[in-house]
């Protein structure tokens, strides 16, 4: 599928629209509909419940979006989160010099560079700017990424603050209370999902880059030396998770950042790159961090962040090892991922093959006639709401629905027909297969449930 057929997808089923649509558009900006924010809420359900629910030494947070001025200077962001802004002087168009020394087709990368090791790539390779073809670029200038607002009331009375850029300070700034009121000891893990917003030079590729969206990140804290190990037993279970939630491995890899590209408070980075219909780009980042950021808040803040380990006394500012998730760029990896045009007997059909345990609409309950069957496919599918997520669909023929419901990912659809009358029996079609299979009516909620258990190997198993 190309990007252009997944927006399309997207909007046509319901899962994302445009923003302020009915304006014209705000660009880059998009909602979630009814199936979307269905599809988000479940994953960040399987995110929360794999690395923190089922998780005895990981804790959970709701930080507050805006935070004290000083967080941001602290932890290095005013000072240094910007991006590398180049202006094409002859169609005035903007660009990030990085992408634009990336995207020149030239197997050049910008990786780790600065502006003026950018600037001598841009001049000595005559890179162009990929609007107008011209080569009149201005300087290259840091612009810092994040939203200014201001807090307050009256003229004189107004401090300028940020919209958050990523949610991890919250949980820097929470760390001694969250250890001192859940007892925990070192090792633990606080992990929070919230809205992050940065003004972007070039947002794009529908929700993959934007300006606004959501973030699912933890923060384990260590004992110095230790990081390495639990390092590589969260790329462990990055991997784990995103197999289970049906992403395929030949369809990500990690990249390993090299020792020399490293930032300079990291002992060790890696992204997970999903093969995208553009290539392959960052999912989901995973750093060891030392003790940077605690320290800078320590200094910042005049407050003593140090944990006292119970057993020997030590005192020691914890080491992070921190898994960073963007939660749109996962919701677009796993449609795309499950997203294909299938030839069958009469014709082709649209099939999300998605991960039953992510599937918006679980159940679909359909009478084959809408006059005959319509009581006892409604009494059934009033039977089944309280259960499962399930949708009544009786508008058009039969094969039509199966295709809507194909299209939008539902594992299985219940057919009412006269021998559901007759013989008190019901007809399961099965999404992906489209075998059908009869049962006793009695028996649909228990069948419902072993077809649609997940078998995430972080939910507790059951007991045989
Ligand atoms: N606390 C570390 C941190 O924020 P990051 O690599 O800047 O690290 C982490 O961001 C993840 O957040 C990325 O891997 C990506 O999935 C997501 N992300 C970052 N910027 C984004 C944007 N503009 N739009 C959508 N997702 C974004």
């Amino acid at each position: 599928m190309t990007l252009e057929q997944l927006v399309n997808y997207a909007k046509t089923y319901g899962y994302i629209f445009q923003g302020s649509e009915i304006y014209g558009g705000l660009s880059n900006t998009w909602d979630y509909g009814p199936l979307g924010v269905t599809l988000k809420r479940l994953i960040k359900d399987a995110w929360w419940d794999a690395f923190i629910t089922h998780d005895a030494k990981v804790v959970g947070l709701d930080s507050a979006l805006l935070m004290h001025p000083k967080t941001w200077e602290a932890s290095g962001h005013v000072g240094g989160f910007s991006d590398p802004l180049i202006d094409c002087k002859s169609c005035k168009t903007r660009h990030r010099a990085d992408h634009l020394i990336e995207g020149a087709d030239l197997g050049l990368s910008a990786d780790g560079l600065d502006k003026d090791a950018l600037e001598r790539l841009i001049d000595e390779h005559a890179i162009q700017c990929p609007k107008c073809g011209a080569h009149d670029f201005t300087p290259i200038r840091a612009f810092n990424l994040m939203f200014k607002t201001q807090l307050g009331v009256t003229e004189n009375n107004l401090q300028d603050i940020y919209l958050r850029p990523e949610t991890a300070q919250g949980i820097f700034l929470n760390y001694k209370n969250v250890q001192r009121t859940s007892r925990l000891k070192v090792p633990f893990g606080i992990g929070q999902i919230g809205k992050s917003f940065r003004n972007e030079i070039t947002p794009g590729n529908f929700i993959f880059r934007t300006r606004e969206f959501e973030q699912a990140e933890l923060e384990f804290f260590c004992e110095p030396g230790t990081e390495k190990m639990w390092f590589d037993a969260y790329k462990e279970k990055m991997r784990t998770f995103l197999r289970t939630l049906g992403l395929p491995e030949s369809s990500f890899k990690f990249a390993d950042h090299p020792e020399e590209k490293l930032s300079h408070y990291s002992n060790a980075t890696t992204d997970i790159m999903y093969e995208f219909p553009w290539g392959y780009d960052e999912l989901w980042g995973l750093a060891s961090r030392t003790d940077y950021d605690l320290t800078q808040h320590q200094t910042a803040s005049g407050v003593n962040l140090e944990y006292i380990d119970p057993l020997t006394n030590a005192r020691y500012l914890p080491y992070v090892v921190e898994p960073s998730l963007g939660i749109d760029r996962l919701f677009l990896a796993l449609i795309h991922a499950a997203l294909r045009d299938e030839e069958i007997e009469n014709g082709t059909r649209t099939l999300l093959a998605i991960d039953p345990s992510l599937a918006p609409v679980q159940v679909a309950v359909l009478p084959l006639i809408k006059k005959r069957h319509k009581a006892l496919a409604e009494s059934t599918f009033q039977s089944l709401l309280g259960h499962f997520r399930v949708q009544y669909d009786e508008a058009g023929a039969i094969g039509r629905r199966y295709r809507r419901q194909d299209a939008i990912g539902t594992p299985v659809c219940v057919t009412i027909d006269d021998d559901s009358l007759e013989q008190e029996t019901v007809t399961l079609r099965m999404r992906d297969s489209m075998d059908q299979i009869t049962i006793p009516l009695k028996d649909l909620p228990d069948t419902l449930s072993t077809h649609l258990t997940s078998e995430a190997p972080w939910q507790p198993q059951k007991k045989s």
